[in-house]
């Protein structure tokens, strides 16, 4: 196994036209089945583990351990992000735990506090080889049913600027792209990518990555988009898989290994279908 900091796979993604997705993770199962298919197609994968997946598994090193445990045996080259960390101590804490890659999200802030937040996570980070993401602009979310939950308000590439200017690695962009189900299909806005690259030369984050059309991400790689963030596909897959098989009445014996490997299962053609639209199959060294 091979742990980057997650700018130098971003870097290679930035050079090569692709982008590197990032799957959130919450437990054991998800992790072996996000890094065995990365080394299977032997593409570069990041493991995005958010503050409630991480104290859902206990704490930062907890995380870091199971990923490191798992990716022991394979040949994969991948990065432990910790997802929209929304304070300085959370990403402290992520980065002592041994993450490869912080995101501090201070969206909700106004942008000299986002700024001077992030300028603080940088300083840390940066002294530890830990990549930092920033967020500018609100990424909208709706629940697994569809219904809004947090309306989206657009990256300001003015204020893209101010938060680059903090040092961070990589910024993620609200462009028309939600966390969760879209209720309709998104419509990217590729003007204000344009904007934003006449600005900013740091590489672009895409998050809200389920149900994205295809052709969508890939013009968005094309104009500087190095990583593109899934979750709800991944766990719905687990979800549903689950389901299914205590439905089924496949769990006779209480064997709770019966309905993790199906998750796993379920949740590699997941994987497999993000990395095809990501274009990152075979990219690993
Ligand atoms: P989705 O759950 O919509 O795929 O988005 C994931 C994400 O952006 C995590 O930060």
């Amino acid at each position: 196994m091979t742990l980057h900091p997650m700018k130098t796979l971003m870097a290679d993604a930035h050079a090569g036209g692709y982008a590197v997705p990032a799957f959130n993770c919450a437990n054991l199962e998800m992790i072996q089945c996000v890094l065995r298919t990365a080394a299977e197609l032997r593409a570069p994968v990041i493991l995005g583990i958010h503050p409630v997946e991480i104290a859902y598994m206990g704490s930062a090193s907890i995380a870091v351990a199971i990923a490191r445990g798992v990716a022991e045996d394979l040949k994969v080259d991948f990065a432990i992000h910790q997802d929209h960390g929304d304070s300085v101590e959370t990403c402290i804490r992520s980065i002592r735990g041994g993450f490869t890659s912080v995101m501090y999200d201070g969206s909700h802030l106004p942008i000299a506090q986002n700024a001077a937040n992030a300028r603080e996570v940088v300083k840390i980070a940066h002294a530890c080889g830990v990549t930092v993401e920033g967020e500018v602009g609100t990424i909208g979310m709706t629940d697994e049913f569809g219904t809004k939950l947090e309306n989206a308000h657009l990256c300001d590439p003015e204020m893209a600027v101010e938060l680059a200017d903090t040092g961070i690695d990589c910024l993620a962009v609200a462009i028309g792209n939600a966390h969760g189900f879209y209720t309709e299909t998104p419509e990217l806005r590729f003007d204000l990518v344009e904007e934003i690259n006449k600005r900013v030369k740091i590489p672009l984050v895409l998050h809200g990555g389920t149900g994205i059309p295809r052709d969508q991400v890939q013009q968005a790689i094309r104009m500087g988009v190095a990583k593109m963030n899934v979750g709800t596909a991944l766990r719905y897959a687990f979800v549903k898989a689950a389901a299914d098989t205590i439905a089924a009445e496949v769990v006779k014996d209480l064997a709770l290994m019966t309905i993790g490997t199906a998750g796993i299962t379920a949740g590699a053609d997941v994987v497999r279908d993000y990395m095809d639209i990501c274009m990152c199959a075979g990219r690993s060294k």
